[in-house]
């Protein structure tokens, strides 16, 4: 147990350091059993606060070997010691401070700080987990330069890596000794260290001022042949950072480490960004498409927080959407720029509805800006990092590109080597574009999805349209009563012919038109509780396209009938209301789907069809208008929960597209079918999307479409197209021939942990195969494993969250089941066990029986012995 009582943090009680640490020298002996650390200091005492002499170091599972201040040994009545600190007192202006501790990376199951995964040593310390290595100031305004030696057994350790660059080497018998030498001051959370038996790819990248760096990708021997695309990848991004950003790299190494056991996806660490394998490594016979895009987008995020996080990183944790949300926002645009834009909004808007929204409509609910937190590993959520990136998005659309990257210069030339918060990089904002951006901060400031009601009139005598929107956010825990926000509502007018009307607004208030509209972008600032803006010389009734791009974070009620959205879903000029029109006509066919009988109106078949046979529209485009919404979406757009109804409803129109469409899909699928050897760019990926889905519903409606499918599975060359073809035949509910087929898929795939783990999520993330009995086989499955966590995600996290009318089944079995793995996580994982926890907070949306079922397993969790502050915090505020 970390703590009896774990204690709430305010970001109001924020105080800086007392001391500063100028230089951290540290020595790793890297042994059998246990790792010693020897940490050498160099203490400032920070003068702008009252010297007290006192410093208290954070240190948690750590055995004190001893501390020397200025060459002197402290003896233990001279310095408190317990178990999440060591104090020592009576300091004077500066010192010279070592300390030494023990550590067991062996033993370390929660996988930070310092542990081992398969063979090798690796660290973790984002965000709290320095304090696990040896006693420090483990919090992120703390800046330091630091030089490491690592001393290791030389025939395991071949590898041996830190932050920076390699300074010296030297064998010492058995022994290898190497140092690290990081010329840039850092937070102790941005620390690394590797060691192990690895072999390494290189290449080379030329930056803009024609300097020189090497590229590095190191992997366990048998991943040898899966770093290609990553090193493309980081080549991409650190190019498209120059060319947007005018964003250098700063050292003559850059280096990334895949590991197997690794609770997030990946993490920045100077000059050695760690990731989990499963977000870096792939080929074409063992990663998917969609594999492939997560890793451009993952291993772009992590370079670019080289300089929105690292260069600048956050004063405090209460900051955290400064580099995540800025980053996200960023590597969001690079995939844009990589890929298709339009689709790349549509994916991005589907977490935000159907996570964040979730998230900000719940118990767990919290500003960009926390306001407070128990455990900091709690807060890296959907809401700092897909919200934050929204956030930084409406500045991006408020201010145009160009502002935009005039503020970006300046808060990086501001700010370069400081800690700082949100409001610095507004500041900058304001500031390079002299504007006033302090209604906007309210983004950052008030938890809750605005919901933004729509009415208007058109006038065809006046010829004139008016048009009055209403917002209003909803309470969160700890915050009633919120203040309009600036929502940017990006927008056209379309006329009958489908194209879009010159675009005049008035405000009916006398507002300038400055303060209302930005003619660039097409965005109409809205900014009170009630605002109506009148449109002239509208010469006809306009069809209205509201939130283009998905201009705002916010829910949009609006009336709209089905043949209004059908409209738009065939001419709207923006892909993406093309595509939110046509999700809210199958909203409202998988509500009204009454029977097995339900079939889609004719014209709706006409439409599809029309986009089917659109050989000019994007393939990956036209699948996702194809795509019906999934049973999270829809469970989001619902008052009370049912998810058996929603599956049901999903269901049934699902059957209907398939059947109503069913040559259709085999048409397109034989289109685009292609004798081409795999390749994962983005003409070959929009293309196999396309054909894949066809693929899926062909083979729900057909005997047909069933052969081609198991024909795929047979004799695609590459994962896309064998793991669509498993799927399709799983979700067919052919539960025999499913079950051989994924029996030949184990044989053929057991040697590989990263598709067995593809296998895993295929099985336990099914509703048609769905029984508890099954997860407890994937449980108890030769290639389950409760140390990692990518074999939790793909058997739980698949479960409760994919599986739903199965999670969710009526006795609660479901839920049970969820619970007692959280409990047993708790005691050797909090941070997955915490993470694995969500679904369970939702129990007040849904219907009531499921409920209350619901709330008596988070009773349980919250009553079982030793919680972690992690799980603590999550049951505590879902029960509240
Ligand atoms: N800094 C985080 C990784 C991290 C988060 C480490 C929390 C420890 C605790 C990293 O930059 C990150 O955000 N990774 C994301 C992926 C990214 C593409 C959004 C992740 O790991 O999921
Ligand atoms: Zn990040």
């Amino acid at each position: 147990m970390r703590d009896a009582h774990p204690s709430t943090i305010y970001l109001k009680d924020y105080q800086q350091p007392a001391y500063w640490i100028d230089q951290t020298e540290l020595t790793f002996q890297l042994e059998d059993d246990s790792t010693l650390v020897t940490s050498r200091l160099a203490l400032r005492r920070n003068d702008s606060l009252t010297p007290e002499g006192y410093l208290r170091l954070d240190g948690q599972q750590l055995e004190l070997v001893s501390v020397t201040l200025d060459g002197q040994l402290v003896a233990a009545e001279q310095y408190q010691l317990d178990d999440e600190s060591l104090t020592l007192s009576g300091l004077q202006e500066q010192h010279q401070l070592e300390i030494v501790t023990r550590i067991h990376p062996d033993k370390n199951t929660a996988l930070e700080g310092l542990y081992r995964s398969g063979g090798m040593y690796c660290t973790q310390c984002e965000a709290e987990g320095f304090r696990r290595i040896t006693y420090y100031l483990d919090r992120p305004d703390v800046m330091s330069v630091f030089t490491t030696h690592i001393i290791a057994p030389a025939e395991s350790n071949p590898v041996m890596l830190s932050n920076g660059n390699c300074t010296h080497e030297e064998v010492l018998g058995e022994q290898r000794k190497v140092t690290w030498h990081d010329p840039h001051p850092k937070p102790a959370y941005l620390f690394a260290l590797v060691a192990g038996d690895l072999v390494m790819h290189e290449d080379r990248f030329v930056t803009m001022n024609g300097r020189e760096v090497t590229l590095r990708i190191f992997v366990e021997p048998v991943n040898a042949d899966k770093t290609a695309y990553a090193l493309d990848a980081l080549k991409r991004s650190m190019r498209w950072d120059e060319e947007v950003y005018g964003r250098e790299y700063d050292l003559d190494i850059f280096m990334i480490v895949a590991v197997d056991d690794f609770n997030m996806g990946a993490m920045e660490n100077k000059g050695l960004n760690i990731f989990n394998s499963s977000c870096v490594l792939a080929n074409p016979a063992t990663a998917t498409d969609t594999a492939y895009q997560r890793i451009e987008a993952i291993v772009a995020h992590e370079y670019f927080h080289n300089w929105s996080g690292n260069r600048v990183t956050c004063r405090d944790w209460f900051q955290l959407s400064l580099k995540e949300g800025f980053t996200v926002f960023r590597d969001a645009c690079f995939s844009a720029d990589m890929n298709s834009a339009t689709v790349k909004r549509i994916e991005d808007a589907n977490i935000m509805r159907t996570v964040q929204f979730a998230e900000d409509g719940g118990p767990m609910a919290h500003p960009v800006q926390p306001d407070s937190f128990i455990e900091i590993s709690n807060f890296y959520t959907v809401t700092i990092y897909e919200k934050g990136a929204e956030v930084v998005g409406m500045l991006h659309k408020i201010l145009g590109a160009d502002g935009f990257r005039k503020g970006s210069d300046l808060y990086f030339e501001r700010h370069d080597g400081q800690a700082v918060t949100i409001y610095d990089f507004v500041s900058a904002m304001e500031d390079a574009n002299q504007v006033d951006l302090s209604l906007f901060t309210r983004w950052y400031k008030q938890a809750g999805t605005p919901v933004i009601s729509v009415s208007s009139d058109y006038s065809k005598a006046e010829q004139t349209l008016s048009l009055t929107l209403k917002q209003n956010c909803p309470d969160t825990p700890g915050q009633t009563d919120k203040l309009p926000m600036w929502i940017p509502v990006q927008l056209g007018l379309i006329g009958s012919d489908g194209q879009d009307l010159a675009v005049a607004p008035e405000s009916a208030d006398g507002k300038s038109l400055e303060n209302i509209w930005s003619e660039d972008s097409q965005v109409l600032h809205f900014t009170e509780a009630e605002e109506t803006f009148i449109f002239r010389n509208v010469t006809e009734e306009p069809a209205l396209s509201l939130f283009r791009g998905f201009s705002a974070p916010v829910k949009v009620e609006q009336s709209q009938s089905d043949a209004e959205l059908l409209f738009l879903l065939q001419n709207d000029s923006d892909g993406f209301n093309r595509w939110d029109a046509g999700q809210r006509l199958m909203l409202n066919w998988i509500r009204s789907a009454q029977d097995d009988e339900f079939e889609l109106p004719d014209v709706a078949v006409k439409v599809f069809a029309g986009l089917l046979a659109d050989e000019e529209l994007d393939p990956a485009m036209v699948a996702y208008l194809l795509t019906l919404p999934s049973e999270s979406y829809i469970a989001e757009f619902s008052e009370v929960v049912d998810p058996h109804a929603i599956h049901l409803g999903r269901k049934r129109v699902r059957m209907a597209m398939a059947m109503a469409l069913s040559d259709q899909f085999a048409a397109c699928y034989q289109r685009l079918t292609s004798n081409l050897a795999y390749e994962p760019t983005p003409e070959q990926m929009t293309r196999r999307s396309l054909k894949n889905l066809a693929l899926q519903y062909w083979s729900q409606a057909t005997c047909e479409g069933l052969q081609a499918a198991r024909h795929q599975f047979d004799a695609s060359d590459n994962m896309t197209d064998q793991m669509a073809a498993l799927s399709a035949l799983v979700l067919s509910g052919e539960h025999e021939l499913a079950d051989a087929c994924l029996d030949d898929f184990y044989k053929e795939w057991k040697h590989d942990a990263l598709v067995v783990n593809q296998w895993l999520s295929a099985q336990a993330g099914s509703c048609e195969l769905g029984t508890l009995e099954r997860i407890q086989q994937l449980l108890e499955h030769e290639a389950f494993d409760w140390r990692n966590p990518n074999k939790i995600r793909s058997v739980l996290g698949a479960f409760a969250n994919q599986a739903l009318s199965f999670f969710h089944q009526q006795d609660g079995a479901g839920y049970q089941l969820l619970a007692d793995a959280v409990i047993r996580l708790n005691a050797t994982n909090p941070q997955i066990a915490s993470r694995l926890l969500t679904p369970l907070t939702k129990w007040r949306r849904l219907t009531p029986e499921l409920g209350d079922n619901m709330r008596g397993e988070l009773q349980r969790i919250a009553a079982s012995p030793d919680l972690s502050s992690d799980v603590y915090e999550v049951v505590t505020k879902a029960l509240a």
